[in-house]
């Protein structure tokens, strides 16, 4: 054991969450030695190599910061639970695919396998920290598989869920909002807590270092993301009425978010909210619900994807309706395919919905994304033989009948219409699924312009 460390910390899972926070906590407590494990080889060498397995802003500066001198990445995890005194544990926890709960509830499999793992390989006693999001009352089936060895070694858990938003994790580290760390009413459970607050107080200020009780902390973290999706979901209900009536969706957004009491985030209408977690949460939510016999409360939820999937595929249906109802064979180009910007994750990206949708249609799909296209080609390998991959946005647009505009990339915001416009089939139509570009100013070049919940510009 390395006598110069003054605590050592595991992470079990090398992915969004467990990469970059232990890179923050191992660039912030020198004094800790900070370990990173995961199951897959691929991406623990690609942690230890100059080219990150995700792209975050700021990410490449805090590992090199601190790679190798108290970070490191590695495959060897019997080695890390045997080391450590405190074990982050941030799996994957998607949506179950099959049996009970399929298409609903989370499948805790990788997480239980964790559980099972540390039981085994444990040999001095651990708090186990629950960075993956999960249902509430899991810390319980956490503990209970813990203690069924009846060994001597104490176990504590304690949630800390994780609320950085990707595209900004580093900041959101660095700044967060609010630490959550929920423990056991009891005196080792309090304990554990403290060891928490203690590592986080290395940066966060202490009134941002929420402690609560265990349930109310893990379900704190599906609440929150179920209420930033809500908002989203609610204007994007709304845009489709800004559709019919002439009003501006963002005048309405700008109108309400000015309350203090509503706010003024998270309130742009969109082609729809995606990433690997609000929908995966909120159903895990209403599976709960359902569960507990709350059919109401279920279904209140529920509408919040339901509203999700109608705006993508609103998105769709506009472009048929305002392209003569069809799509057969026209060159169609999505700008954007990562689920936001500054990301190159596309999970659950309204992208591949989209996509999907257009080659159904038989258009001939072109897809730029300065980050995703990697990705972009394995979400689509199964109609990847009708689409084109282009790394060059001015390339992509060339010839096309329609732009889609799938992801808020600044770069979009930038590009030159005037010459884009020259090199499209006309009449050209541009749909700006994330409202980022200067409509009138694309209308007075030629274009027919389709915002989300603004009237269309248009030249017939
Ligand atoms: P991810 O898929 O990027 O990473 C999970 C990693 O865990 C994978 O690399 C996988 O190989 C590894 N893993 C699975 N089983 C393992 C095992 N038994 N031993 C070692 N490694 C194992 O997932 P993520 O996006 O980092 O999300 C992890 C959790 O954090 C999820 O519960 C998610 O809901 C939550 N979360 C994600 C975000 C986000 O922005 N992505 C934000 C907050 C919370
Ligand atoms: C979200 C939450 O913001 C984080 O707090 C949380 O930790 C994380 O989920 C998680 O649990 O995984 P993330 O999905 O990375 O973070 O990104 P967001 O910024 O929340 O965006 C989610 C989706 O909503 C994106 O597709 C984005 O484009 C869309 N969005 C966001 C809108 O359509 N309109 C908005 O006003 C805001």
């Amino acid at each position: 054991m390395e006598p110069n460390f003054d605590k050592r910390i595991l992470c079990i899972g090398a992915g969004y969450v467990g990469g970059p926070t232990m890179a923050v906590i191992a660039a912030k407590c020198p004094r800790y030695k900070v370990t990173v494990v995961d199951i897959n080889p691929q991406r623990i060498a690609a942690w230890n190599s100059d080219r990150l397995p995700i792209y975050e802003p700021g990410l490449d500066e805090v590992v090199a910061g601190c790679r190798g001198r108290n970070l490191f990445f590695s495959t060897d995890v019997e080695a890390g639970i045997r080391e450590a005194e405190i074990i982050f544990v941030s799996v994957n926890t998607p949506t179950k695919t099959y049996g009970l709960g399929a298409g609903m509830a989370a499948d805790l499999k990788y997480w239980e396998k964790t559980a099972r793992q540390i039981l085994a390989c444990a040999q001095s006693p651990k708090i186990i920290v629950e960075k993956s999001t999960l249902p509430v009352r899991t810390a319980r089936a956490m503990e209970r598989i813990l203690v069924a060895g009846n060994s001597d070694i104490h176990f504590d858990v304690v949630s800390n869920p994780e609320f950085l938003a990707e595209g900004t994790a580093i900041n959101d580290l660095l700044n967060p909002d609010r630490v959550l760390i929920g423990g056991r009413q009891t005196e080792n459970g309090r304990k554990a807590q403290d060891q928490l607050v203690e590592i986080y107080a290395n940066w966060v200020a202490a009134d941002r270092i929420v402690t609560t009780d265990i349930w109310s902390s893990e379900l704190s973290k599906l609440v929150a993301n179920a209420f930033l999706a809500q908002r989203i979901s609610s204007i994007n209900a709304i845009s489709a009425l800004c559709e019919k009536t002439e009003a501006d969706v963002a005048n309405v957004s700008r109108a309400v978010g000015m309350d203090s009491r509503i706010g003024a985030k998270f309130l742009n209408a969109s082609v729809g909210f995606g990433g690997s977690c609000f929908k995966k949460d909120i159903l895990n939510l209403v599976y709960l619900c359902r569960h507990y016999g709350l059919d109401e409360v279920a279904d209140y939820w529920e509408m919040v994807v339901t509203i999700n999937r109608y705006q993508k595929e609103r998105f769709v249906r506009r472009m048929l309706a305002a392209m003569f109802n069809t799509l057969a064979g026209k060159r169609i180009c999505m700008l954007g395919f990562a689920f936001k910007a500054d990301t190159g994750d596309t999970r659950e990206s309204p992208g591949i919905y989209i996509a999907r949708r257009l080659v159904e249609e038989t258009a001939e799909l072109v897809i730029h994304d300065p980050q995703a296209l990697d990705n972009a080609r394995i979400d689509l390998a199964e109609i990847a033989d009708k689409i084109q991959f282009i790394d060059d946005p001015y390339e992509a647009v060339r010839g096309s009948h329609a732009i889609a505009i799938i992801t808020e990339w600044d770069q979009y915001r930038k590009l030159d219409y005037q010459a884009i416009y020259a090199g499209m089939a006309k009449p050209a139509f541009i749909f700006d699924g994330r409202n980022i570009t200067d409509h009138q100013a694309l209308y007075d070049i030629g274009f027919n312009v389709y915002p989300i919940g603004k009237p269309a510009l248009t030249h017939f």
